[in-house]
């Protein structure tokens, strides 16, 4: 998942080797899900079919979703996961496909555009370039502004723009978003990467203005603080959202039963945030590229490859 700009947590600390190899189980995993997803991504599939296959295919191999599957279409950039009920398919799209899986709360996180529209293929190739050209200067010391720079001048020698206010992050212990960020385009100021460093790599590339913004609809939310409701449809679903700890959720991964009523009861208690879908400003297409890495002293080692 992208994070939209500007928010700081904490990093969780323990022992280095133990925590690094979980999170290569989860980025091993979280690959060979995206591989059998975008298999089938075609003309006609049910987006909901995918999303389903993804998350649970993510348990089935000893993880746990770290974020409901993402499918965004076209101009939408991120945070589109399906409804509960969704009857659309697939048609000449440009389909991106986020995933997360987290072991024990260390979370790797990949993302592909698949091209259905036959199309843009050039736009494809802008983020997954971009993404290359990042991942080569990767290295303990490297400033976050340097990659920046890379993904933007990349994408701009494509005849593309990267989307300016959606960034790659670090991953933290049940923190999807974590520092530092990584920004899409270059900066004055920015961060310098440490080894052993776990951080997401997304280039976004447009063809329309080169910015997104939030939509009305609205499919994922997550925890941001437990605190005492008293609406009694509030207080249990409370309950059951506290499970995926402070990681996102999906609406269609809740019982139903006054469903809307508690979530918008909880949204403006501010124990939970909504992710509204976030969309280009100009409706251009967007295309996007993901890994997760893990800074080391000569280079980065790509865990969702
Ligand atoms: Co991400």
């Amino acid at each position: 998942m992208s994070e939209e700009s500007g928010k700081e947590v904490l990093r969780d600390e323990e022992g280095v080797e133990e925590v690094l190899m979980k999170y290569r189980e989860a980025g091993k995993i979280v690959a060979e899900v995206r591989e059998q997803a975008v298999t089938m991504v075609k003309e006609g599939v049910l987006l909901l079919e995918v999303a389903e296959f993804v998350e649970s295919a993510i348990r089935e191999k000893g993880a746990e979703p770290a974020f409901p599957c993402n499918i965004s279409l076209n101009e939408v950039a991120a945070h589109s996961t399906p409804a509960h009920d969704d009857k659309r398919v697939f048609g000449n799209d440009v389909v991106k496909l986020d995933i997360g899986a987290h072991i024990d709360g260390y979370i790797a996180d990949t993302a592909v555009t698949v091209d259905l529209s036959d199309e843009n293929g050039r736009l494809v190739e802008a983020s997954e370039a971009a993404l290359r050209a990042a991942i080569e200067i990767i290295h303990e010391g490297v400033s976050t502004t340097e990659v920046g720079a890379a993904i933007e001048r990349v994408i701009r020698e494509y005849g593309f723009r990267p989307i300016v206010n959606l960034s790659g992050h670090g991953l933290a212990r049940y923190v999807a978003h974590a520092p530092p960020t990584i920004p899409n385009v270059g900066q004055r100021s920015g961060v310098t990467l440490k080894e052993n460093d776990v951080v997401a790599i997304e280039p976004f590339a447009t063809n329309g203005a080169g910015k997104v913004s939030e939509g009305s609809i609205v499919e994922i939310y997550s925890l941001v603080k437990a605190k005492p409701v008293r609406l009694p449809a509030a207080r249990k679903l409370l309950e059951e959202i506290r499970k995926y700890n402070t990681l996102p959720f999906a609406k269609r991964w809740l019982p139903r039963v006054q469903l809307d009523l508690a979530l918008r009861n909880l949204e403006a208690a501010g124990v939970i945030r909504s992710y509204p879908i976030l969309r280009e400003a100009a409706r251009g297409l967007i295309s996007q590229a993901e890994h997760t890495v893990i800074v080391k002293k000569d280079g980065c080692e790509i865990i969702t490859a």
